[in-house]
């Protein structure tokens, strides 16, 4: 997102709070914390900002959109409130019903009610933990055993003191995301993460190991996501009274059934973002602040021809326990045709690259089409990062279950 405003010929000064190494380089870099409604709004009424972009969740669930938005100045990211479409999945899951969006059946309550829920499903079920969990927070199960594991598992962790038990579904995922207004939408381009720790959809979910954009869907499915999912979302949000100005995110299954509603977020995904963003044929600030505004007067963000895919480079032990102190290169990547390097959790030490979180960068290919930027992604990846870091070998080695590769 830094990078996307870093570009904008509107751009005066841009500050990162707290932002990171990575960030350094497109912004100056503010020492607050960004969980702190109030410091944050004192800095940027103090600095005159006349636009605040909120990227992750949690300052989201924290209300600095709202406390920023009280001062008087545009927000890009909602409410406290809009943000629990995320930060609570009973809260998401309760929406959906009421407003009559498509997703699985559930039931939401304690360990006890949980696990009466598993074995109602004979085990076939997603378990979720309602709180935020960074993506960690949902076991997909098959069997009674595996089901009642993950109940124990996910209530015993913060998010989980209540929990969601759903029916499993299947078909292939995507990302669809909007941007919204207060009261309308623009549809960004659908995008296609890829969850699990390894190749071939193996091992645990995470945060994502990487996304590819555009995902090719049909003028009736893209109809059908606006209709039953985007629409029916907007109604809701505005019988509920939320005005909600920043990213929806919704996590959609294309089941036999049609498309079935996973999850909301609040904001861009991650690492869809990468995937997206440098597709769009639009000016970040401007939507950005026509968001904010209320007035953003389209209804499609536009896109440039051609695809993009995003590599995630994950630190050993993600996501359980990743060890930090690997040194990676982004450097290498500059100069090459169609490869861009956006750093996650990297610090500085001297002149070298260190990883300092679980997702460490992303290394972005950008070509005609995605065959062609799958290939510029991963000949440039390992010229940036070494052996001791792991990365997905077939992200977007298949899309929508045909094969690229
Ligand atoms: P969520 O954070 O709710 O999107 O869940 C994370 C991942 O778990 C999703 O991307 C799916 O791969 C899987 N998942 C979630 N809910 C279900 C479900 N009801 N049936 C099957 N898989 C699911
Ligand atoms: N990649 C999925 C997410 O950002 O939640």
């Amino acid at each position: 997102m830094a990078w996307s405003l870093a570009k904008s010929p509107r751009l005066t000064k841009l500050w990162a709070a707290p932002g990171s190494d990575g960030m350094g380089v497109l912004a100056e870099r503010v020492p607050l914390d960004p969980l702190d409604p109030e410091a944050v709004s004192r800095f940027c009424i103090g600095k005159g900002v006349e636009l605040v972009v909120i990227g992750p969740e949690a300052p989201l669930a924290a209300g600095v959109a709202d406390a920023v938005r009280a001062a008087g100045i545009p927000v890009f990211g909602p409410g406290k409130e809009g943000a629990r479409l995320e930060s609570s999945k009973a809260f998401a899951k309760d929406f959906m019903l009421r407003h009559g969006l498509p997703t699985a059946r559930a039931r939401v309550g304690g360990y006890e009610e949980a696990l009466a829920a598993a074995r109602a499903f004979e085990g076939r079920c997603a378990v979720k933990a309602d709180g935020l969990a960074a993506g960690k927070g949902v076991i997909v199960c098959t069997a009674l055993a595996e089901a009642e594991a993950a109940v124990s598992t996910l209530a015993a962790t913060g998010a989980g003191s209540t929990l969601l038990v759903e029916e499993l579904l299947s078909g292939p995922e995507i990302s669809m995301m909007a941007v919204l207004d207060g009261k309308s939408y623009a549809l960004l381009p659908a995008s296609q993460d890829h969850k699990r720790l390894l190749d071939g959809d193996l091992g645990p979910n995470t945060g994502g190991m990487g996304a590819l954009c555009p995902v090719p869907l049909d003028d009736a499915m893209l109809r059908t996501i606006r209709a039953s999912v985007f629409d029916r979302a907007l109604a809701g949000l505005a019988k509920d009274g939320l005005d909600f100005r920043g990213v929806l995110y919704a996590g959609l299954m294309l089941t036999p059934d049609g498309p079935k509603l996973l999850e909301f977020n609040a904001r861009l995904g991650d690492p869809e973002a990468q995937a997206v963003l440098p597709l769009l044929d639009a000016d970040f600030l401007e939507l950005c602040l026509a968001c904010a505004r209320g007035e953003l007067g389209v209804d499609r963000v536009p896109a440039r021809a051609g695809a993009c895919v995003s590599v995630v480079v994950a630190a050993e032990g993600y996501p359980e326990a990743p060890k930090p102190g690997a040194e990676v290169t982004p450097g290498a990547a500059h100069g090459l045709d169609g490869v861009m390097v956006f750093h996650a959790g990297t610090k500085k030490e001297g002149s070298r690259w260190l990883a300092a979180g679980g997702r460490v960068l992303a290394v972005v290919g950008l070509g005609a089409d995605l065959a062609a930027a799958r290939e510029r992604a991963y000949a440039a990846l390992p010229r940036v990062a070494g052996p001791r870091l792991r990365w997905r070998k077939d992200v977007a080695a298949k899309v929508l279950g045909r094969s690229l590769a």
